[in-house]
């Protein structure tokens, strides 16, 4: 038994901003932005919450497999942008679509994060406990970025996206790793929340790591290293050649990590797909927006293998490969 993707689908906020407008608010330029990273524009939300582009999404997936939302049996969403500490994105979503038989939760893995809740979602229909799933990765990065940091500011982007699967006899996911490696968290943050309360003082020096803090390079070396033996291990498991590999989706955080990664694995460059121009780095959408845009494209069909791979802060990362 596999678990199979039946939709995809995707949604991000209307306003577009483009390198040179990042250039009016901190000193970058569009050649250093293209060159360093092939970002050249990103969404970003002009009031729209994290639960807004996670419902939006699950209502084109639902629409697209053609299924109601009475029948929805679970529903994950991976962010590190909530709308709340609590309620889960995944109840807020529950409640808008009207999908009252679903149990639904939210899952942290970072830019790892859809493929975290994919591969659980994958469990859960493989042990026979649920027939089928909605998984969404969905972020408002632009909440956490501190937009005086060049540094981090024209990284990325907001956005959503998703796959609504099924319980399949046939095709579906082949093979699978997920990773963390805990010990370089500190490589990696957003988020953070004081602990300051009445009856003691308040902490001190912690206001900017509410934002998004970053060693890139570090993160850089993580990533190349980490999705290449993930990848190698994944693709030893299955019984498939890397040949036999239609198209990777990677995450979308840098393209000179693409090109190392394609490098290193030896799988041409033409078969990544790569829409990081469009939208930065979504963090856990950037692979489902990805996957939707090459679905839409009309580029995969049935059979088709089709690998995705991701890493992100923890640091973690995620490989599966697919059986369309
Ligand atoms: O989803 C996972 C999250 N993140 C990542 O995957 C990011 C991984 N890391 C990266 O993609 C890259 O390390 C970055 C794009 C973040 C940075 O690229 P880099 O080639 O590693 O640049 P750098 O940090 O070594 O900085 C080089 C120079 C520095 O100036 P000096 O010290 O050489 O004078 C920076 O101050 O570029 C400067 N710089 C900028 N200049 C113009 C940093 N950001 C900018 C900017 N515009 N936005």
């Amino acid at each position: 038994m596999a678990t199979r993707i039946i939709s995809t689908g995707s949604y991000v906020p209307e306003q577009i901003i483009t390198n040179d407008d990042l250039a009016k608010v901190v000193d970058t330029s569009d050649e250093w932005i293209t060159q360093r990273t092939g970002i050249k524009q990103r969404h970003i939300s002009l009031g729209e919450n994290t639960s807004e582009l996670a419902v939006n999404t699950a209502k084109q997936l639902l629409e697209r497999a053609g299924v109601a939302a009475d029948k929805v049996e679970l529903i994950i969403v991976a962010s590190v942008t909530a709308d709340y500490g609590t309620p889960s994105i995944a109840c807020m979503v529950q409640k808008e679509i009207g999908a009252s038989n679903a149990v639904a939760f939210d899952v942290v893995a970072a830019c790892s994060g859809f493929m975290f809740a994919l591969s659980i979602a994958d469990k859960y229909i493989s042990a026979g406990i649920y027939n089928n799933a909605i998984v969404i990765g969905a972020e408002t990065l632009s909440k956490i970025l501190d937009w005086s940091q060049r540094s981090t500011c024209v990284l990325f982007g907001d956005g959503a996206g998703g796959a609504y699967v099924e319980k399949s006899e046939t095709d579906g996911i082949i093979e699978e790793e997920l990773g963390s490696k805990g010990e370089l968290y500190e490589i990696l943050t957003e988020g953070y929340t004081r602990c300051s309360n009445v009856f003691n003082d308040i902490e001190e020096g912690t206001d900017s790591l509410w934002y998004v803090n970053m060693d890139g390079r570090e993160v850089f070396k993580f990533a190349t290293k980490s999705v290449v033996k993930s990848v190698e291990r994944v693709i030893a498991k299955s019984c498939v050649s890397p040949q036999e590999i239609k198209y990777v989706i990677p995450h979308q955080a840098n393209i000179r990590i693409v090109e190392i990664i394609s490098n290193k694995l030896k799988i041409p460059y033409e078969k990544f797909y790569v829409n990081i121009e469009k939208y930065g780095n979504t963090s856990s959408a950037s692979i489902p927006i990805a996957l939707n845009e090459l679905n839409e494209k009309g580029l995969i069909e049935r059979g088709d293998k089709i690998l995705l791979t991701g890493f992100g802060g923890g640091m973690t990362w995620g490989t599966m490969l697919i059986s369309w």
